[in-house]
């Protein structure tokens, strides 16, 4: 490994088991030579898995639902408590419709549920760049990273008010970080990562499908977790000090595509 995250310290939102994308960034972030704490909704806490993933890495566990600004604000004070000072990463990885768990289709939501959907997924990053930012509890040249999906720019019917809820995340990595980067230089972006096999991931109606479209149309093939928290650590790194503000593609090349051979070959009729 490389030591790209020596003496970096931050938090990890959203580890739910080994498949979760936030569980390898932390195991990579811990490669790397980083120290953080974890944290994830006290239900996802005793479906309890973290406590694995948490010895391995020597972090500590602090719970927090992410649309508690009052849990948000005890999180970062005793993340710095623990961590001996200001954070210099945050990972965001964190989504979830009400809706799609349900079975409500998109042009007949429950709206309770797409508020709740929406508060989860997209307002909880506000919300916690809202507490990082009043405590000052970032380091100048830190960086925060939240994690989205394509269907925020293109359509994907059955990803549902997801796909929305994304638009409004990437719109506040942007909005957000203007006021974190002229005022305290830090960077803030979004990945946006291929179809993964999540439990987030899954949960989305006909993923096998979607997956394997996705990996047939991508030149590289689908981004696995592990090569997200690749690219994640990149960005939490110093190599990576001026890129703000930015939506990143991470899909094997997917995004650009119009359509591919491996597609094609299912259409050509004999
Ligand atoms: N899996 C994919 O195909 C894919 C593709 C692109 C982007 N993403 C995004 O990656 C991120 C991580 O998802 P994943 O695929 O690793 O799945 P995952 O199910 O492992 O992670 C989602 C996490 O969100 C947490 N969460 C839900 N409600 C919360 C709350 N109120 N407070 C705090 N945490 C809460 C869950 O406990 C879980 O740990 C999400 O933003 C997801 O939308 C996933």
């Amino acid at each position: 490994m490389y030591n790209l995250l020596k003496g970096k310290k931050g938090i990890i939102f959203g580890a739910l088991d080994e498949k979760s994308i936030a569980w390898k960034v932390a195991e990579r972030a811990h490669e790397e030579g980083a120290e953080f704490v974890l944290t994830n909704a006290p239900i996802a806490l005793r479906m309890g898995q973290l406590s694995k993933l948490a010895e391995k890495t020597g972090a500590q566990i602090i719970p927090a639902d992410a649309t508690s600004v009052e849990d948000l604000t005890n999180l970062v004070e005793k993340a710095m408590e623990i961590l001996g000072g200001k954070l210099d990463f945050v990972l965001h990885s964190i989504g979830m419709s009400v809706n799609v768990r349900k079975g409500k289709h998109y042009t007949d939501p429950k709206y309770d549920f797409t508020t709740k959907g929406w508060d989860v997924s997209a307002v909880s990053f506000h919300k916690t760049m809202n507490v990082l930012y009043n405590k000052k509890a970032m380091n100048e040249w830190g960086s925060i990273v939240a994690l989205t999906y394509m269907a925020a720019q293109r359509v994907f019917p059955d990803y549902n008010d997801m796909a929305d809820n994304k638009a409004y995340l990437e719109s506040i990595a942007r909005s957000f970080g203007y006021f974190f980067g002229r005022d305290h230089k830090v960077r803030v972006n979004t990945i946006s990562q291929s179809p993964t096999p999540t439990t987030a991931g899954q949960g989305v109606k006909g993923f096998d499908g979607f997956i394997s479209y996705a990996e047939k149309m991508s030149p590289l093939g689908n981004a696995t977790a592990l090569e997200c928290a690749d690219y994640t650590i990149t960005l939490f790194s110093d190599l990576t000090k001026k890129v703000t503000l930015q939506n990143l593609f991470h899909d094997g090349g997917f995004s650009n595509m119009g359509v591919s051979d491996r597609v094609m070959e299912h259409f050509i009729e004999e």
